[in-house]
């Protein structure tokens, strides 16, 4: 018998991926291909959600060519997608209503601060685990209602749909399956992350109307067969991305986190079973479900920006041509020379939370070098880092022992080893990098039997790089100090 592969689809922030993976979790081909960000106004960022589809269209069949298999040979198709970006279409004709709105997107700023006013917003953040903040699809939503004229009625009437974009994903490749799954439901404010339904509660708060959202399943079970991309093939999965990561990491057991360094970096910990209540600006989030047993949760601590701030260093102050090059200009100085960059270019998020925040960088003298500058962008990822392990050893009352990193940022040899002692623990880097493809990989080759059980998952975890902290407390302590102070700049600049 020929041999047989589970294929993932990343649909990430700035690109989408297809990646093939065989029994090993080893990953056999890939095809990549980035979409356009749009940038309308400041704070606002929207994707075509019709340029992703076709993205996926045309990325199946490459993947596969690579790999040099057929369709037959795919078991099981999973996917991971960037969450809380949210896109309404029409039902009848599939075509989208205007861009998707992204998960930086800050123009519901007003409007979150004026939902924060209404009664039952407490009960609002108590039920979805998250506070009210830009971030999440639910504000966006209201938002898009607003501002088409008629979009409301037609959304009452169920003649357009919503959905984040493993949804619309689903949506075109089932050719009409209107799904979501639990983790990435956990991320619109619209789910009771308790009985993991739509609350009605919230859908009255946000007056949206329950015609237009998907039905919610299990992340790990069954999402309809695909008829478009990848013809008769069985989705077995559908997982936030960050959760996905999670779960390649294969972070099960309560306790174990991870963090991914994309255009945001996100520390996820799983917490079992039970809810934690968060605390500390950290989130309740699902972290995986398998069909038919109780959900696994986590707590989110969520950076807005961190690698997104390496592509700005490189596209919009051109002082590198490549991202990788930050290493090599932040290598020339051996200390910051008295210079921090926040990068509130979204507000801040966890533990802050403050949607109106700006970036600043501040200690600038003559003195300062672009290598400089370069060294305070990676201290930025390091000590927001921090900041998030603080909230998440506060919180879940565990003292985090080590950190287990992935993403396209950890090539990075020199932010490993800041991350290593701004935490003062060490921090670990898998063989397979891929960890989000690689999750909803696991997660569809689970739900078809194609891997047996988790224990099996876990012994495809290698490890290819650790960092051990070598800081001076006192220097660690200084410097985080200085860090915080550069933090409480960004909320001067508020107006
Ligand atoms: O919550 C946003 C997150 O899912 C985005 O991840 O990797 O697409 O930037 P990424």
């Amino acid at each position: 018998m020929s041999e047989r592969y589970v294929v993932a689809i990343d649909q990430g922030t700035t690109s989408t991926r297809c990646i093939v993976f065989d029994r090993r979790g080893q990953l056999v081909s890939l095809a990549q291909q980035e979409h356009k960000q749009h940038f309308p106004k400041p704070g606002w960022v929207e994707h075509d959600a019709m340029e992703i589809w076709r993205n996926v269209e045309r990325l199946a069949p490459l993947a596969l060519r690579r790999a040099g298999a057929g369709i037959e040979q795919v078991a099981a198709l999973g996917i991971a997608n960037q969450r809380e970006t949210t896109v309404i279409w029409d039902r009848r004709t599939g075509v989208p209503i205007g861009r998707a709105i992204i998960w930086q997107d800050t123009r519901t700023d007003a409007l979150v601060h004026e939902l924060a006013e209404r009664p039952g917003a407490k009960e609002l953040e108590d039920r979805s685990g998250l506070p009210l903040a830009t971030y999440f699809s639910g504000p966006r939503l209201r938002w898009m209602l607003d501002h088409t004229p008629g979009l409301q009625a037609r959304a009452e009437r169920g003649e357009v749909l919503c959905g984040t974009m493993e949804t619309w994903l689903i949506w075109n490749l089932t050719r009409g399956a209107h799904v979501t799954d639990v983790t990435n439901a956990s991320r619109t404010m619209l789910l009771d992350v308790r009985t993991l339904d739509w609350s009605p509660d919230a859908l009255d708060f946000f007056g949206i109307p329950r015609a237009m959202l998907p039905e919610v399943r299990a992340s790990i079970g069954a999402f309809g067969t695909a008829c478009e991309a990848f013809p008769g093939v069985r989705i077995g999965a559908a997982l936030g991305d960050q959760q996905a990561a999670l779960f390649g990491q294969t972070c099960f057991t309560p306790g174990e986190a991870k963090c991914t360094y994309g255009t945001g970096s996100f520390l996820l910990l799983n917490t079992g079973t039970e809810l934690v209540q968060p605390a500390h600006g950290l989130l309740s989030t699902v972290a995986y479900q398998v069909a038919g047993s109780p959900a696994c949760y986590a707590l989110e601590g969520s950076i807005a920006i961190t690698g997104s701030l390496v592509q700005w260093f490189r596209d919009q102050l051109g002082l590198i041509s490549s991202a990788p090059e930050i290493e090599t200009l932040a290598r020339t100085v051996t200390d910051n020379g008295g210079c921090y960059i926040v990068p509130a270019f979204s507000g801040l998020y966890a533990p802050h939370w403050r949607s109106e925040a700006r970036g600043v960088i501040v200690g600038l003298t003559s003195y300062i070098t672009k290598g400089h500058l370069a060294r305070a962008v990676l201290e930025a990822s390091a000590w927001q880092t921090r900041e998030v392990v603080d909230a998440m050893n506060a919180t879940s009352g565990l003292t985090l022992k080590n950190l287990k990193v992935d993403g396209g940022m950890t090539s990075d040899n020199l932010l490993m080893q800041m991350i290593a002692d701004v935490l003062d623990v060490p921090v670990v880097r898998p063989l397979a990098v891929e960890t989000v493809s690689l999750g909803a990989a696991y997660a569809a080759g689970l739900a078809v039997g194609y891997w047996p059980d988790l224990d099996g998952l876990r012994q495809n975890w290698h490890i290819a790089g650790q960092w051990l902290p070598a800081m001076d407390p006192s220097l660690r302590d200084t410097e985080y100090a200085n860090w915080r102070r550069a933090v409480e700049r960004t909320f001067d600049w508020i107006q």
